[in-house]
């Protein structure tokens, strides 16, 4: 049976508006990676979408004024439209507030239950005297007990990652108010004893050694080193998924149990759409025949590498587990801590507003924050776009179909004989392509990146060698000939950059007619540069990518603080 392709990337938060850090992290990566596959004629179902439930969401519709069902409403509308914005190509796209995922939230605690690696404790939880209220784990905040930052928080240190509970804090502080009268007081929660799958994930881990990136592989494996402990599954609070357990009435899931189940969930939603045809088990029940890649930011790998693997485990069925886990380290910006409040940073509705998707998508892929952290900056920004994008692909499309029409109008010209120069391009495509689609495959980004961008160099060299504007004046024939391969190469350009730039391969392909449709091109270059043929129409394109000035990209620095 041929393989099934499932992607899932990490579901964002939707307090707040995502940031390009957040595509950098998770989503582009995931839609590079889906594209690329159906390219390929795979089979692939894409699921993504946001996370409502848990303190912040509370925090932020008690903010707000509005109920938790509207604030939910309102911000998951938005966060899909500017994704949609960014030509993000979810398959199943929703949140992790479905009946759905109610439904396989409780199937999978009853299975944890069942095989018993449920328990129950009494803890103090932390309550606070002057707020009057007892504080979720992200609302205590206080110093790590293992790198000593200041500002972690009673759930995870961002700093170094280890997940904490909120008594491990020193110097506790409500980041409400900031009140340091704290004290603890007991409470009744369930708990999954993940001390008792150490060892099942131990070797199931070592199982992804050389496989996993290093930042995935190594952030499990010190998860592991340290100990696997009991962890909390339930809160004190309103947002979230009921418990089906007596004297649990008050209490809900906590936000990330239930989040990770959202991408079955939102699955079975998407399957309940159109019943006959899909199934929600061919995806995630079939671990045979499932390639399972999960995309997100170095602070949600212990919950997907270690916390969620365990509880599928656990839960006793044969789920679908992660085949691939690409995590990523984070794209800062060059003008400091993006805030939407002090207006510093690139979001993603601004962004949409200043360019279109498309550069953004590729610059955020060309610098990917694979292994080490990246910087956005718009000087570097204005570089990329002007000279990538400009001087390299527009420019070459430019020439090509202008030389072509001046000379020989708006249909391909013939093909004649083949010369050393042709030859010498279909070796260098041959092993450009070839690279290029291994590193999409092995989802090394920017490396696929880099191939990409040479593959657009060759073409300008060969037009550079082969002058056509000279030949034209003594063999036209021989004129005809490059130009034939120079509107050849950029069709195979549109191709090759469809996974990247989804809207511009689309306008380039239109240039050529009708057949729009992206199939990743797998044949020899001498194949693929000949698939127009002599007599084919074309259209010469209006601008297809614009220069950013000085000034423009001086304006964009003051507007978005960058560095000012
Ligand atoms: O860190 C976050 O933004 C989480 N909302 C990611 C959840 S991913 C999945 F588990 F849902
Ligand atoms: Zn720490």
């Amino acid at each position: 049976m041929t393989k099934k392709y499932l992607i899932t990337s990490a579901l964002t938060y939707i307090n707040g508006v995502p940031h390009i850090g957040h595509l950098a992290g998770a989503m582009l990566n995931a839609d590079f990676y889906a594209r690329f596959l159906r390219a390929k004629g795979e089979d692939v179902l894409f699921v993504g979408g946001t996370d409502v439930h848990g303190t912040k969401i509370e925090v932020g519709a008690a903010q707000e004024g509005l109920s938790l069902k509207d604030y939910i409403t309102k911000y998951h509308e938005e966060h899909r439209k500017v994704y949609e914005g960014f030509e993000l190509s979810f398959d199943a796209f929703g949140n992790t507030d479905s009946e759905q995922n109610k439904e396989m939230t409780w199937r999978i605690y009853e299975g944890l239950n069942k095989n018993g690696y449920i328990s129950e404790k009494i803890t103090k939880q932390a309550y606070c005297e002057d707020d009057k209220q007892f504080l979720a784990d992200s609302q205590v905040g206080g110093t790590c007990p293992y790198c000593g930052y200041e500002k972690a928080k009673g759930d995870q240190c961002e700093n170094c990652t280890k997940l904490l509970e909120p008594e491990e804090l020193k110097n506790p502080y409500s980041t409400i108010s900031g009140s340091h009268n704290i004290i603890f007081k007991d409470t009744k929660n369930l708990y999954i004893d993940m001390d008792k799958m150490q060892s099942h994930l131990e070797s199931w881990v070592e199982s992804k050694k050389g496989l996993w990136p290093d930042i995935a592989y190594t952030t499990a494996k010190k998860w592991l080193k340290e100990g696997l402990q009991a962890r909390g599954i339930t809160r004190d609070l309103k947002n979230g998924f009921s418990v089906p357990r007596e004297g649990y009435e008050d209490k809900v899931f906590y936000v990330w149990f239930d989040a990770p189940i959202g991408y079955i969930g939102i699955t079975k939603e998407w399957a309940d759409k159109d019943p006959v045809n899909r199934h929600w088990e061919d995806w995630w029940q079939d671990p045979e025949n499932v390639v399972h890649t999960e995309f997100m930011g170095k602070d949600n790998i212990p919950f997907h590498s270690i916390f969620f693997p365990g509880m599928l485990y656990g839960s006793g069925e044969n789920w679908t587990q992660v085949s691939f886990l690409k995590g990523t380290s984070w794209l800062n910006f060059a003008g400091g801590k993006i805030s939407k409040s002090e207006h510093r940073g690139v979001f993603l509705d601004d962004a949409l507003a200043e360019f279109p998707a498309d550069y953004w998508r590729y610059w955020i892929l060309a610098n990917s924050p694979e292994s080490d952290d990246a910087v956005f900056s718009f000087e570097n920004f204005t570089a990329t776009i002007n000279k990538d994008l400009n001087d390299v692909l527009g420019n070459f499309i430019n020439r090509v179909t202008k030389m072509t029409v001046k000379d020989f109008g708006t249909n391909v010209p013939a093909l004649g004989e083949i010369t050393e120069a042709e030859k010498e391009l279909y070796a260098t495509l041959d092993t450009l392509i070839k690279q290029y689609t291994d590193h999409m495959e092995a989802l090394e980004i920017r490396k696929a990146l880099a191939d990409l961008r040479e593959i657009w160099v060759s073409g300008n060299n060969y037009i550079a060698k082969t002058e056509p504007w000279k030949a034209v004046k003594t063999d036209k024939a021989r004129a005809g000939t490059i130009l034939n391969t120079g509107l050849n190469l950029i069709r195979l350009f549109a191709l090759l950059s469809s996974p990247v730039m989804p809207a511009k391969a689309q306008e380039i392909l239109a240039l050529f007619g009708k057949n729009k449709q992206v199939v990743w091109p797998e044949e020899k270059a001498e194949v693929l540069l000949q698939a127009l043929k002599e007599g084919d129409s074309f259209v010469a394109p209006e601008l297809l990518f614009q220069k950013i000035t000085p000034e423009r990209k001086e304006e964009l620095k003051v507007k978005y603080k960058e560095g000012v």
